[in-house]
């Protein structure tokens, strides 16, 4: 088969203030199609096969993004929308990579790039496990779920542990590994939908509530009734302010995510902010790049946990949805309609 000369791509055509538009007068998207450099040495030609759907992204695109207060630079108007993929290779001119390697890198919103192989990994083989668990629970969500917990909740055997987005990508492994790793006391999940909040108990919660049935606010008071230590936020907003009332004196939130406000022009307040102070609550906000340096100590734990039986990794953990380059903004959007259960991944097709 002859190499491609050209790849279609996905450009941030507009920077969205609320929720990215597909359509209409200014999508946030625009599909190209643009001719590929000629392979210089130490570069490679991939393919992308797989593509990591991250809450993240909406944040490298807004509009009101201060690239002083962002932690990474934001994707500029016109620039390919960046992501992470699993790609193969297609062409090397690195003694590094060989024609046929599957490999992770960030090539964003393409079906071919020309790439400096020093900005590509080899996809590590665990038996048992596709290449597409490096983008979710062994990758950058499965890092931030250990972190978050280890060294930002600091959770233990002596913490109840409440965490938002449970059926997701990230907080489903803050579930797996609150309740099989550190052995916390107990573990409640929250997610969308009655099914997810089923699956996240049989992932070892002890309950998990639907946030959005009527009585989630007296059945969140009765399951916390004591109170809990640490809870784990990925969604901010109304939720993160009702958990401030349920923390006990001293707890910790480790503030991941606000999923909540990631579509708002305008952000929610918080009105329960005396709780911090009465309770004398600790409230750290992290990212997980600055675990990067020891992030294979946690991959290195979550395998060894997986290959005892102790966690669930597998298709039950991955939402892979299959997808027409065209459609790779739309799949993307799901995230935010809670069309996800684990990890949302984009395979081309
Ligand atoms: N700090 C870091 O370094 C870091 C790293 C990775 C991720 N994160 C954050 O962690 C959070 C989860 O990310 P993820 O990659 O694991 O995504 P994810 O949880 O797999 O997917 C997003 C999920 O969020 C829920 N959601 C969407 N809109 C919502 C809303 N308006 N209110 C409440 N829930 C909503 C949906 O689940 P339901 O059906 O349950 O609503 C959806 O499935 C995000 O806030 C993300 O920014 C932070």
């Amino acid at each position: 088969m002859s190499l491609p000369t050209e790849t279609k791509q996905y450009i941030l055509a507009n920077k969205p203030t609320d929720l990215p538009s597909l359509s209409g007068p200014s999508p946030t998207f625009s599909l190209e199609t643009t001719p590929l450099p000629p392979l210089n040495d130490d570069q490679v030609l991939v393919q992308t096969h797989y593509i990591s759907n991250d809450p993240a992204q909406r944040g490298w695109i807004s509009k009101y993004a201060d690239p002083k207060r962002l932690y990474v630079p934001p994707v500029p108007q016109g620039a390919v929308m960046r992501s992470r993929n699993v790609c193969e290779v297609l062409d090397s001119k690195t003694p590094r990579f060989s024609k046929g390697d599957i490999v992770l890198g960030n090539p964003g919103w393409t079906e071919y790039a020309v790439v400096d192989a020093s900005t590509l990994q080899k996809a590590e083989k665990v038996p048992g496990l596709s290449e597409t668990q490096f983008l979710g629970a062994l990758g950058l969500t499965g890092i931030t779920a250990y972190y978050g917990l280890t060294e930002i909740a600091k959770a233990g055997p002596e913490d109840a542990v409440v965490v938002s987005g449970a059926a997701g990508a990230t907080g489903s492994m803050v579930v797996q590994i609150a309740k099989h790793i550190l052995g916390c006391k107990r573990v409640i999940g929250m997610a969308g939908e009655e099914g997810k909040c089923r699956w996240v108990e049989s992932l070892g919660a002890d309950v998990c509530l639907n946030y959005k049935d009527e009585a989630f606010k007296e059945r969140l008071k009765k399951e916390t009734e004591d109170f809990v230590e640490v809870y784990f936020d990925n969604v901010g907003g109304e939720i993160l302010d009702l958990m401030l009332t349920r923390m006990k004196r001293h707890g910790r939130v480790a503030a991941c995510g606000a999923i909540t406000q990631y579509n708002k022009s305008k952000q929610d307040g918080i009105k329960n902010w005396f709780q911090v102070i009465s309770m004398r609550l600790e409230i750290r906000g992290f990212i997980v790049f600055d675990y990067m340096d020891k992030a294979q100590q946690a991959v290195g734990t979550l395998v060894k946990a997986f290959k005892e039986g102790k966690i669930r990794l597998g298709d039950e953990n991955e939402t892979i949805v299959d997808t027409k380059f065209e459609d790779v903004p739309g799949t993307w959007m799901k995230l935010f309609e809670g069309g996800n259960t684990g990890k949302l991944v984009t395979k081309l097709v």
